[in-house]
């Protein structure tokens, strides 16, 4: 019997659960407004996916291409997302992006420069201008550490690591905090809070080949499903085409879309520079379709338009996997990628040193003289928790906030590489700021119900105390395997529907796992604990894929082909019903505000000349 007197229980303003660079910058934010902050991470600080967004963060600053602004990004990241992303969202992003990076800066980030001394900006995949902000190709590691010395640091947050957050409490419908239990230890601790923001990031870790380290579990969209909140656009699960897929162990390890944006180019096994060939016509005006052209703007003429190699990340893994599967592909299974063609050595170790060593030391290849082998690798969520765009508040829980990749509405359908780091950076304040106006609203804590803290407490220590159960490692291959096969780049209905049927059994297999030994120093009770989130956010995946019939972005349907004009005018939204099943319905998106409109739908021509 659980004594929730005796439970370690700590009080704070308001609670940040996750420690990349969104859950970070949040914390900045509400401590700036002077409130008690704290973060919590089931990881160690410094140890977040944020460091695999490896290539830059997109910001209109123009320092490279003086023709860029908010508008053009904006209207770049909505055509990106096949105008599914939230209209608010994108508009906020684009026009705070450059003011949230000049701020890195004056915190300590240390960027690459141009040769007139401003922040260097490079090219990446769907952004018509040179726009990532980057630090060589470490550019998530350089925030994150950057947040970190300006919060952590200066002593300004309290910092819980290796501490996971099992569930949210609720006083009623509002938030008052969460259970969680330390690694190290095995104890429980209750954290009373008036406003919790999650910032989890994705999970990732459903799937078999991925880029997401071990954290990437689900966990935020899982606590805040379960506690009510909705969730949005969460079929959207992007595939980056370019991950590591040999040797064995580190297959799915990013290899970062700069290597594309300093120039480097995918060939097949007939030496064939076959993205040429996979041109949509949406961007078909905008994309280089010759070689010469290509070469031209490798040569730095601001006038030829970005190669293929270039286009959004869903056109490249899509492009990708057609290869393998026409018997082009490389000899373990994916494309290669060339850069020493197309750069000095001294270059490309100057921009690309992380690429260079990850090669060296784990393929034994020399990225100056020979191609990669690279293939696609569950990179990322575009969808996450519903938020009110400004606030970054729950839509159904008051109290609950969320941001980064662990909150839906910027990106839509796919996400163009570099808007992650910017995303957290804006909708981390954001949230914040949202988060320390709705504390100003509080009087006092809001109670904690203890039945909760019980429930949750007994739900954790029933995988040690049961007699037997299965391993809960193997359960967990078993659901990447299932993912990898039937809920992937291409989906159809049948798959999809049998994957449904056997998350179905995996819940039942996971909620009788056994964790061998104690609760001190134990994996295995953690990997059981996690296959909740991970269940949970698959189902979601599965279903809201299986109702959305058509293919949009980085949602490929071989039974529902293109685009279907009435399903660009709906959101898929998931909610827990009452009796505990997971409701899925579509949610109309209204008409486009006609102002944001105009831009999304301009010609290049129209925005350069500034007639939009
Ligand atoms: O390829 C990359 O460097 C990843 C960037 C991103 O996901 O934004």
């Amino acid at each position: 019997m659980v004594d929730v007197s005796e439970l370690k229980t700590v009080e704070h303003d308001v609670l940040i659960i996750g420690a990349g660079g969104a859950g970070l910058r949040a914390a900045i934010e509400c401590a700036n407004a002077g409130l008690d902050t704290a973060v919590l991470t089931k990881s160690l600080l410094g140890k977040a996916h944020t460091v695999m967004a490896e290539g830059g963060m997109a910001a209109a600053m123009g320092n490279v291409d003086p023709r860029d602004n908010w508008k053009v990004h904006f209207r770049d990241t909505m055509r990106g997302g096949k105008f599914l992303n939230q209209w608010r969202m994108a508009e906020l992003h684009a026009k705070q992006a450059p003011d949230r990076v000049r701020e890195l800066e004056e915190w300590g980030a240390v960027f690459d420069r141009t040769p007139d001394g401003l922040i260097n900006q490079r090219n990446f995949g769907g952004h018509r201008y040179p726009r990532l902000a980057h630090v060589g190709d470490r550019t998530g590691l350089e925030l994150i550490r950057t947040l970190q010395d300006h919060s952590v640091h200066q002593g300004r947050i309290e910092v819980y690591m290796e501490c996971k957050a099992l569930r949210l409490l609720k006083d009623g419908d509002r938030i008052a905090g969460c259970v969680a239990v330390w690694r190290e230890t095995g104890r429980f601790m209750v954290v009373r809070a008036k406003a919790v923001i999650m910032a989890t990031g994705g999970g990732g870790r459903a799937w078999r080949v991925t880029s997401n380290s071990w954290e990437y579990t689900g966990d935020g969209l899982t606590m805040a499903y379960d506690a009510g909140a909705e969730l949005m656009d969460v079929e959207f699960t992007q595939f980056h085409p370019t991950g590591m897929v040999w040797p064995p162990s580190v297959r799915g390890t990013l290899v970062t879309e700069g290597v594309r944006g300093e120039g480097g180019i995918l060939k097949n096994n007939k030496g064939e520079r076959f993205m040429f060939r996979y041109i949509p016509e949406r961007f078909a005006p905008e994309t280089a379709d010759t070689e010469e052209e290509a070469a031209r703007w490798l040569a730095g003429d601001k006038n030829a338009r970005r190669p293929p190699e270039l286009l959004t990340r869903d056109v490249v893994a899509r492009a990708i996997k057609a290869e393998v599967e026409a018997g082009r592909g490389s000899p373990h299974g994916g494309a290669f990628l060339d850069i020493a063609s197309q750069r000095p050595a001294e270059y490309i170790k100057r921009k690309l040193p992380s690429m260079y060593h990850q090669f060296k030391e784990l393929a034994e290849l020399d990225i100056t003289k020979e191609p990669m082998e690279v293939g696609p690798t569950l990179h990322y969520f575009m969808g996450g928790i519903r938020v009110d765009p400004d606030t970054q508040a729950s839509t159904t829980v008051p109290g609950l906030f969320a941001c980064g990749e662990a909150a839906a509405g910027l990106h839509g359908a796919n996400r163009l590489g570099g808007n992650s780091l910017s995303d957290l950076i804006v909708f981390g304040r954001l949230a914040g700021l949202g988060a320390a106006e709705y504390v100003k609203g509080l009087d006092g804590l809001p109670a904690v119900d203890e039945e909760q803290v019980k429930a949750a407490i007994r739900w954790a220590t029933d995988f040690l105390n049961r007699e037997s159960g299965e391993n809960p490692y193997v359960i967990h291959e078993d659901l990447q395997e299932m993912m990898q096969a039937k809920v992937g780049i291409i989906r159809n209905a049948t798959e999809l529907a049998e994957a449904i049927e056997r998350i179905a059994e995996l819940r039942k297999r996971a909620e009788q796992a056994k964790a061998h030994a104690a609760s001190q120093y134990n994996p295995g009770w953690h990997e059981a604990m996690d296959l909740h989130s991970l269940l949970t956010t698959a189902e979601a995946v599965t279903r809201a894929a299986l109702m959305r019939e058509e293919s949009r972005g980085a949602h490929t349907r071989e039974d529902f082909e293109g685009e279907r004009e009435e399903w660009g005018k709906v959101n898929i939204v998931i909610r827990k019903a009452e009796d505990g099943s997971m409701e899925v319905r579509k949610v109309e998106r209204g008409e486009p505000p006609e102002e944001l409109a105009k831009i999304a739908f301009a010609t290049i021509e129209d925005l350069e000349a500034g007639r939009v």
